[in-house]
């Protein structure tokens, strides 16, 4: 927690010039309109689908309504704004809930008003089918570098978008990854000197380019594109790396923060300043924006149906009063944690039906028929089925089950997401039994 403080605030204050290679007009002409000097961008990445907070840790960063308050309270009448995202905004492709919070985040994108959205390479893991409905979503989605088996690009690979005197060209690029089916990821570099005689024809004023990259993707992006005057952006960059484009940061994974870079011209230069702003809890919620992801929420849900006790007679599961017996000392411990009520808060927040609510909140949820076997985050939640366990211990006879559990029992649940201020040390010691 202190650590990554320590990186967010590291990069609070991260500067770069780059020069202009397009011949415009000169800014300060005689006789002419002096043009508008200041451009800010406004940038995201990594939402993942996180379009709306489940209210798991107070200590949650992101979600789409607060994206929105934070683009309204940054745009100002004179000044010329770009919004735009860097990629990765749909949950992975094997996300469980990928069916209700990809729906929700597209309709949330529609609203927050983007200029240009990157596809990125989590979204190159969905299959062109997919991609090819997501095309269709009028989001103005771009990709230099994503196209089908054939090698035909699926979408468009650059926009260009006027912000007050600016003239700008977004490009957006995928990172590597696993390319979903039907899906190609052509070379960054090739991708780059296709776009070059089309931006040398448009001369726009700044050239963008949009992408999920790390550092190094991000530096060798700059190197392989003498046109880029910005890249957005580079995973864990800690200083400015002394590339011809301005390497901005990242904002955080599952939308935690938002990016804003400064950008001044200055003749045929820029100068850049990027910060990232952290989505607490102190940031208000947009209404509008909440009522929407909450409504597509609802709509997605509707046609998953959950099963309760269905797994009992399958998975051999017992209960976690069926251990009181031979283990009283873990099971009074157990009783007064938090664990022990777990599903009553899905009661109070009317969301015992939402299955990406349910799973954690639960004993032995099964994706495969969206079951579960019990209410609450029983003893088998990390140890597994006990009922072979207690056959051999009252019986005798039987295999039994190994009953272990550590580390890695409390992850699928306490995620990054859902529980950010968890460590095993911390959270075991308020539960050791
Ligand atoms: C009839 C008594 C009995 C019941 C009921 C029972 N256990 Fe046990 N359990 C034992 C005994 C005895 C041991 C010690 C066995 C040993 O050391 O080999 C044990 C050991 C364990 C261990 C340590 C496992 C290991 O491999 O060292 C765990 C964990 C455990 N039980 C969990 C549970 C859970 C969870 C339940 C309920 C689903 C449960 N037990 C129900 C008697 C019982
Ligand atoms: C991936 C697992 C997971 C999912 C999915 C999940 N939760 Fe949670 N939830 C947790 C964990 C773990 C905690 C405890 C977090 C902590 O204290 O660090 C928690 C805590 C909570 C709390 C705080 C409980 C309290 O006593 O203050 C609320 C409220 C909550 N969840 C509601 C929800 C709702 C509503 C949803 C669905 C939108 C949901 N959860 C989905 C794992 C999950
Ligand atoms: C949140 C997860 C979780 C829940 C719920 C939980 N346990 Fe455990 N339990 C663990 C972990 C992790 C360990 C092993 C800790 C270690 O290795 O030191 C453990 C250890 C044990 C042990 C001792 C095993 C040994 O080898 O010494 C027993 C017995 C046990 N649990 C029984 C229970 C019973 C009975 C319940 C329910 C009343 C329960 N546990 C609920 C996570 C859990
Ligand atoms: C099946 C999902 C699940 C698993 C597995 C799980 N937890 Fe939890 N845990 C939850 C939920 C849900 C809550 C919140 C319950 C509530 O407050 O209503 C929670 C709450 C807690 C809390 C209370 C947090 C607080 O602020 O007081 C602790 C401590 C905790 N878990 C520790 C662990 C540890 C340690 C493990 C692994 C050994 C583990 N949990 C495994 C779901 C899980």
């Amino acid at each position: 927690m202190q650590r990554r403080l320590a990186v967010i605030l590291g990069l609070a204050f991260c500067m770069g010039t780059a020069a202009t290679r397009f011949g415009g007009d000169e800014p300060t002409q005689a006789g002419r309109k002096v043009k508008n000097q200041f451009l800010q961008i406004l940038y995201t990445r990594d939402i993942l689908g996180n379009a709306e907070l489940c209210g798991c840790s107070p200590e949650q960063k992101g979600g789409l309504p607060r994206m929105a308050t934070v683009f309204h309270e940054r745009q100002k009448p004179n000044l010329a704004t770009l919004k735009v995202d860097c990629g990765n905004f749909l949950p992975k492709s094997d996300d469980p809930w990928a069916d209700i919070h990809g729906p929700q985040t597209i309709r949330g994108y529609q609203a927050l008003g983007y200029d240009a959205i990157n596809v990125g390479s989590v979204e190159a893991g969905y299959s062109v089918a997919e991609l090819r409905k997501l095309r269709d979503s009028g989001l103005p989605l771009v990709s230099a570098n994503i196209g089908d088996a054939a090698g035909r690009l699926l979408f468009s690979p650059w926009r260009v978008i006027t912000k007050g005197d600016f003239k700008i060209a977004c490009i957006g690029l995928s990172a590597k990854g696993p390319a979903g089916e039907g899906v190609q990821l052509l070379p960054t570099e090739e991708a780059l000197k296709r776009l070059q005689p089309l931006l040398a024809k448009e001369k726009p004023d700044l050239v963008c380019i949009l992408g999920d990259f790390t550092v190094n993707e991000a530096v060798a992006v700059a190197r392989n594109s003498r046109e880029a005057h910005v890249i957005l952006s580079a995973k864990d960059l800690k200083f400015a790396p002394s590339t011809n484009a301005f390497i901005a940061p990242a904002s955080g994974q599952y939308g935690s923060l938002i990016g804003r870079a400064d950008l001044r011209r200055n003749g045929p230069t820029f100068e850049f300043e990027a910060e990232l702003l952290p989505l607490t809890h102190a940031i208000a919620a947009d209404a509008a924006v909440l009522k929407l992801v909450k409504e597509v929420g609802e709509t997605a849900r509707r046609t998953i149906t959950l099963s309760p006790h269905r797994l009992g007679a399958l998975d051999d599961f017992a209960n976690s009063l069926a251990c009181k017996t031979c283990h009283a000392r873990e099971y009074e411990i157990w009783e007064a944690s938090r664990h022990s009520h777990a599903f009553d808060i899905l009661k109070e927040r009317e969301a015992t039906t939402r299955i990406d609510c349910v799973a954690c909140h639960v004993t032995g949820y099964r994706k495969r028929d969206a079951g579960y076997f019990a209410e609450h985050v029983g003893c088998e939640s990390c140890h597994g089925p006990g009922r072979k366990h207690i056959e051999l211990m009252t019986t005798g006879k039987g295999a039994g089950a190994p009953l272990r559990a550590g580390k890695e029992s409390c992850q699928k649940c306490h995620s990054e997401l859902n529980s950010p201020i968890f460590t095993f040390e911390y959270y075991w010691s308020k539960i050791q039994h």
